[in-house]
């Protein structure tokens, strides 16, 4: 008898989605005669039961489509909004999955959807999931679907803001997304010859920053481009966080769990506007002009590159392959370029962030690239 696939995406979107989606359905439907049905936006979609079925024609021309044919959303089944209340709609989740009569739930999405999709596994659902970010930071694959498409658009951002940095002898800062992994501002800074690259695992000293940008101008190159990932930290915030985090985690009664979650508020609040202050800072320290550039929402859009259409591929099919031998609980993940399943427990709620020691920290270093520490 065919098997009834489900599948969502859900988190931020990522170059790749389509092509995943593509890649479990085209290879179920061919090969195995598998029924595919979407749910829209994420979790939520899951939980309202919103479908879309989805036969061979609806997957085709989908391949270079950036976004997600499914729609997203950062929803938790364990910690839904509805109207205005916060609910466990889990055992909901639970009940559409059979109402619809799955044999298995694919869900595409990053660290969040991996913990959630957990969860849901726990609860006796056969799921599987499909590691997509841009951020590259899912534990247990070497990476991502979106990373690479994100990296050259980034990469394309520096090679561009080189130009008028150099024409007007300014300082440009120009920030990657990635909250706790630095994955994209490391490669992208790297692959654009940024001159300073800053990044969340390595908190950097504005000073030590702006004397290797004097130093530059010295040498006469009066202009510096500064990649800084959307979560580095100097050290002093660096340590106001850490401080806040452990007094979070230490705190016994509820009155002071209270109090100390509205110091790591306002901890949390002082570090949305850090590149513009290090900008600033910057200017003051170096006595050059200094301009931002947040790349944003454009790292995540359009099409996505030949590398990543060729992983989520690769994935998906792979994906279809565990479906048909009745694995499920586990992320397919690829390692060492071979695509493979690795049990769900083992990675939720893991961050794959930069070694301080990786080779791209090291080789940044030893072209002379500033990344804040020395
Ligand atoms: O997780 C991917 C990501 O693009 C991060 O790099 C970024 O910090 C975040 O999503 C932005 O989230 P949102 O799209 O919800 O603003």
């Amino acid at each position: 008898m065919s098997k009834t696939v489900g599948i969502l995406t859900a988190g931020g979107d990522t170059p790749g989605l389509n092509a995943a989606i593509r890649a479990v359905g085209k290879s179920g439907i061919l090969n195995h005669d598998l029924h595919i049905i979407g749910f829209l936006d994420g979790f939520r979609g899951l939980i309202e039961n919103r479908t879309v079925q989805l036969p061979g024609e609806k997957l085709s021309g989908i391949l270079t489509i950036g976004g997600t044919i499914l729609g997203t959303s950062r929803d938790k089944p364990h910690k839904m909004t509805i109207g205005n209340k916060v609910m466990d709609m889990t055992d909901v989740a639970a009940e559409t999955y059979q109402k619809n009569h799955l044999d298995v739930l694919v869900c595409c999405g990053g660290g969040g959807t991996a913990k959630n999709a957990n969860r849901l596994a726990q609860k006796g659902l056969n799921i599987i999931t499909l590691p997509k970010t841009i951020d590259n930071d899912i534990a247990g694959t070497d990476v991502t679907f979106g990373f690479d498409t994100a990296m050259g658009i980034a990469t394309e951002a520096i090679d561009r803001l080189h130009s008028t940095a150099h024409s007007h002898h300014r300082i440009i800062v120009v920030e990657v997304m990635g909250h706790r992994a630095g994955w994209l501002a490391l490669g992208a800074g790297l692959s654009g010859g940024a001159d300073v690259i800053l990044i969340p695992e390595i908190p950097y000293d504005v000073n030590l920053v702006a004397e290797s940008i004097r130093k530059r101008s010295r040498k006469g190159s009066r202009f510096s481009i500064v990649a800084v990932a959307e979560g580095a930290m100097s050290r002093q915030k660096a340590d106001a966080h850490c401080a806040a985090v452990d007094a979070v985690k230490k705190a016994e009664t509820d009155e002071s769990k209270k109090q100390a979650k509205a110091e790591l508020a306002i901890v949390k609040r002082s570090l949305k506007n850090s590149t513009l202050e290090l900008s600033q800072q910057l200017e003051e320290l170096t006595g050059l002009e200094s301009r931002v550039t947040i790349l944003g929402h454009v790292q995540r859009g359009g099409t996505p590159s030949a590398y990543d259409r060729l992983l989520a591929t690769q994935l998906g099919t792979k994906c279809t392959e565990l479906i048909m031998e009745g694995t499920s609980g586990v992320m397919v993940a690829s390692i060492s370029g071979q695509t493979q399943p690795v049990p769900l427990d083992s990675i939720a709620g893991k961050n794959k962030l930069v070694p301080i020691d990786h080779s791209w920290v090291k080789s940044a270093r030893d072209i002379g690239v500033c990344v804040g520490d020395c």
